[in-house]
């Protein structure tokens, strides 16, 4: 089956599963997040296993289960847990769910994702909202023969993360008083963290965080006309910068910690008119 084929598949079970005719807004959720959408009334949960050609993640954190919920105006297909290159997908298979919620019709997509920051500036418990990215993997889910149904060959990259979004973002999080700052995210293949020679590099070459997800994904929602938005809670200094080693058990901690207050900001930017409003380019 090719992937036009596989991605439509999957959108037609998500539909049939839900009882939702569309969706408009899809959120990945990272690292230590996935709870977030627990205490949500009326959501209808579906297991990655139910719905053909998703991936089922193995790392810490991740679920494999999606949902779909209301807020305000919109229905939200809410994705917890990813699969990451580092398991050795491919990149395909990896990014076939937000293929799916953008069929679906999931035209806005937010991902959400863990990531070690670099300059002073950045502490542990922070949101950040990505600027850009970088692709430090050297990976793209759009290797191979390409399918115009699903996207152009060459898609533009000038603004994967809409400057739209962005601003509403940093909006909503002004309301309670919290100054959200836009970063870098640099892709890192992964499974082993960085070493402190590589986080030298990746500050020398303008990255702000680095993690382990999320560019694919920014890749392939773009490639098929959504508009994305991409969110890292900070989890640690990045290796080299603070006195401690970095382990998983400490990123899944801070994260833990820091979700009462990310899923009020999710709350209100899931529920926000503009959210959904924006151009399909
Ligand atoms: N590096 C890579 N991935 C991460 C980190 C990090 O420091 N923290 C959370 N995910």
């Amino acid at each position: 089956m090719d992937l036009y084929d596989q991605v439509m598949g999957a959108a037609a079970a998500i539909q049939e599963r839900s009882g939702a005719e569309r969706h408009d807004v899809a959120v990945v959720l990272g690292s230590g997040l996935g709870p977030l959408v627990e205490r949500r009334p009326n959501s209808v949960v579906m297991d990655y296993g139910e719905l053909p050609g998703f991936p089922i993640p193995q790392a810490m954190g991740h679920a494999g289960r999606a949902y779909s919920v209301e807020a305000g105006a919109h229905r939200v297909l809410l994705l917890s847990g990813r699969a990451h290159a580092y398991e050795g997908h491919d990149m395909a298979t990896m990014t076939l769910p937000v293929r799916a919620a953008v069929a679906a019709g999931c035209h806005t997509v937010i991902l959400t994702n863990a990531a070690g920051a670099i300059p002073g500036w950045l502490q542990p418990g922070d949101l950040v909202v990505i600027r850009d990215h970088i692709n430090l993997a050297a990976r793209n889910p759009l290797v191979g023969p390409n399918d115009e149904r699903l996207g152009p060959r060459f898609p533009d990259m000038t603004d994967v993360y809409s400057p739209r979004l962005r601003y509403l973002a940093r909006r909503v999080a002004a309301e309670d008083g919290t100054e959200m700052q836009e970063v870098v995210y640099a892709w890192w293949l992964g499974p082993s963290f960085e070493t402190p020679a590589e986080i030298g590099m990746i500050a020398a070459l303008g990255g702000d965080v680095v993690g382990m997800s999320t560019v694919p994904e920014a890749i392939a929602a773009r490639h098929m006309g959504a508009e994305v938005v991409g969110f890292s809670l900070v989890t640690n200094r990045a290796a080299g910068l603070s006195d401690g080693r970095l382990s998983s058990e400490e990123v899944m901690e801070v994260a833990t910690r820091a979700r009462p207050r990310i899923e009020a900001f999710m709350d209100r930017f899931l529920a926000h008119t503009d959210l959904g409003a924006g151009p399909e380019s």
